[in-house]
């Protein structure tokens, strides 16, 4: 940094950082000068502070796939979920957001848990909401394994490996939220289970095989993490996770009780979360209760397009007048947007009706799965009082 009574030494994580990336690395040294002692184990995009290798770079050595070089690391990379965040991204947002110690950290879409498990990395509790039960439980095995006995979870498994162990066992709960109290051991198998049908129905191999590669490559993640847990001190937080929908969920969270809010909400009519991930909930739920998560998911598409717009943007309105609500004063609301069907303007005018003021807005672009360049813009809200 420029200034000398702030200089330290440091290295960038890359020497191609995208502009985006350049800004937040700009933005989250604002975390050095507050807690100069700490900041190599919390920076997203340093490879090394002061001599000290960041917690960030050991982290993302620790890899189940090569896809993306700022994403996969430790639990990231255990499932693959669409529109799903990018881990390092969201931990140089969590830094921007200048929290402390006791801080919450809502994610009310948490998907696949990315924003869930940089709140627990970086020592903060987070609470979790999705409608998805398949996202929910990414979520609980990700957060949950970050802070398990790793060798426990890893010994006596054989049972596991019987496909009908499932069948004859798990199945027994008709309630899936009484399924995600579940031991932790139990449903780490169980979600290795639940890939190997989705990969047996997508790829025709046959589900014992798949169990057995998905179930290797996760423990190599899983014991190199434990090992290096050895050797740093890691202090990490826990999650509160919700299946359920989060219009219902967020009017139990008490006003102001919220740190930061960090999320991407679902689109109209784009993606179909329930339907994505149908093999394994056709394996957990019955046709009934599959019909009624579409319908409380949001963005999810009717006959009448007019229908299906005008009920998204309600149900969007409902979300921002609550997240304004248990927003603490002065705190951020990090919403990840792109410009679908130009919904930017509609998004800025539903959150200056409802509270919030912007910022700050980063453009971020991004390459998707199917390799077309797209934008992201993520809004820096807080509330207008
Ligand atoms: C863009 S994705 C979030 C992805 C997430 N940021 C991640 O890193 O994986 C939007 C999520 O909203 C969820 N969703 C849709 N309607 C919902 C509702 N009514 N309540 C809670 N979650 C809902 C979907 O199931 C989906 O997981």
């Amino acid at each position: 940094m420029g200034n000398s009574k702030y200089k330290f030494n440091f290295e960038p994580i890359s020497n191609n950082l995208t502009d985006f990336e350049k800004k937040l690395l700009y933005l989250e040294q604002i975390r050095y000068i507050e807690n100069p002692d700490n900041f190599y184990k919390e920076t997203a995009y340093l490879k090394n502070v002061d001599g000290k290798l960041s917690y960030f770079y050991l982290f993302s050595k620790i890899k189940s796939n090569n896809f993306n070089p700022g994403s996969g690391y430790l639990t990231h990379g255990f499932g693959f979920y669409r529109g799903s965040f990018h881990g390092q991204m969201i931990r140089g947002l969590i830094n921007y957001c200048n929290l402390d110690n006791c801080s919450v950290i809502l994610d009310p879409f948490c998907g696949s848990g990315t924003t869930l498990i940089e709140a627990n990395l970086l020592g903060f509790n987070s609470i979790g909401i999705d409608i998805n039960p398949i996202a929910c439980l990414n979520s609980k095995i990700k957060t949950d394994l970050l802070d398990c006995n790793i060798d426990n979870l890893l010994k006596d498994n054989k049972k596991y490996f019987n496909p009908a162990f499932f069948d004859d066992h798990i199945i027994d709960f008709t309630d899936f939220k009484e399924l995600l109290k579940c031991d932790i051991k139990d449903l780490f198998y169980l979600f290795i289970f639940l890939r190997a049908i989705s990969t047996e129905f997508r790829f025709s191999i046959d589900r014992k095989t798949s169990f057995k590669r998905i179930y290797h490559k996760l423990a190599n993640v899983l014991k190199l993490y434990n090992n290096l847990k050895k050797r740093i001190n890691l202090n990490l937080g826990k999650t509160n996770l919700f299946f359920s929908d989060c219009l219902t969920e967020l009017k139990n969270l008490n006003t102001n009780s919220v740190d930061a809010i960090i999320t991407s909400p679902p689109y109209v009519d784009l993606i179909d979360y329930i339907q994505e991930d149908l093999t394994p909930i056709n394996y957990l739920f019955k046709k009934k209760e599959i019909e009624l998560l579409k319908i409380k998911s949001i963005g999810n598409k009717f006959k009448n397009v007019l229908l299906t717009e005008k009920l998204y943007w309600n149900k969007i309105n409902l979300f921002l007048k609550e997240s304004v609500r248990i927003l603490k004063p002065n705190k951020y609301f990090i919403l990840i947007i792109n410009n679908y069907k130009n919904m930017k303007n509609l998004y800025e005018r539903l959150l200056y009706t409802n509270g919030f003021f912007i910022e700050r807005v980063l453009k971020r672009d991004v390459v998707n799965i199917k390799k077309r360049n797209n934008t992201e813009f993520v809004y820096f809200l807080k509330s207008q009082i």
